[in-house]
């Protein structure tokens, strides 16, 4: 009976418990077009989470990648007009707009000069990932043209790439460059794995960390962070950070 009652409580407690950032601002949302949502049913239930978790504006970011997920503008507007569609249909109160997780190789300066329309987060913010096996040679440059073309670069996840753990000056090069970093959530929670929290931990404790985002892809994802252990972990880590995530 005791048991009973905690649990409900442990429930109610969690709901709501990021709704101090109103947005999140990276997630794989939209139906059949990337490793996250493999169609509209998980869309909304995933949707649907996020919002007890208090968001009320999602910013959805399917991988723009090359080779494994070759999306372009018109596979991700199409992809999210079905959803919108079943958003307006639930009356579900929730803001969601489409961007991309764009995987930055050597195609990706090209698309810069040719002034290729990108899907965009609120301040011309491009959300920019890179290979999780070595970096790519010429990031600066990339950086640099992305900055010079009126792109605000916010490179995802930074703490995920392995080979950047022993030289954590890179992530201070990437600032002065005029890049902002978002962090995972998951990555506070040490969901995948020891050095990557403690990476995490050290952007945190630097002032490094610009956005935080759920980077969702499933419903694991979303387990994992609806309990109040977690909201109130990350809460309390990033409680001196300076996000703008509620200004996207
Ligand atoms: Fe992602």
């Amino acid at each position: 009976m005791f048991g009973l009652f905690r649990k409900k409580n442990s429930v109610k407690d969690w709901r709501g418990g990021f709704s101090n950032l109103s947005t999140d601002m990276h997630s794989h949302l939209l139906p059949g077009i990337d490793d996250g949502s493999p169609d509209l049913e998980t869309s909304l239930f995933l949707i649907k989470g996020l919002m007890e978790l208090g968001y009320t504006k999602l910013i959805t970011t399917p991988h723009i990648y090359p080779d494994v997920y070759p999306n372009t503008r018109d596979t991700i507007l199409k992809a999210y007009d079905l959803l919108i569609q079943e958003i307006e249909k639930e009356k579900l109160p929730v803001i969601v707009h489409p961007a991309a997780e764009y995987f930055i190789d050597e195609m990706f300066s090209e698309r810069i000069k040719n002034k290729e329309p990108f899907l965009t987060i609120e301040g011309n913010k491009v959300l920019v990932e890179i290979s999780f096996v070595g970096p790519p040679s010429d990031l600066s440059y990339v950086l640099f043209d992305m900055v010079t073309g009126g792109y605000q670069p916010v490179l995802a996840h930074p703490e995920r790439y392995a080979y950047y753990h022993n030289q954590p000056e890179i992530y201070h090069t990437f600032k002065d460059k005029g890049c902002l970093l978002q962090v995972n959530m998951l990555s506070l929670l040490g969901y995948y794995g020891k050095e990557i929290r403690e990476t995490a931990l050290y952007l945190v404790k630097n002032g490094l960390v610009d956005l935080v985002g759920t980077d969702l892809h499933h419903a694991r994802h979303l387990s994992a962070l609806q309990t109040t252990e977690s909201v109130n972990e990350i809460q309390s880590i990033l409680k001196d950070c300076q996000l703008i995530n509620s200004s996207l």
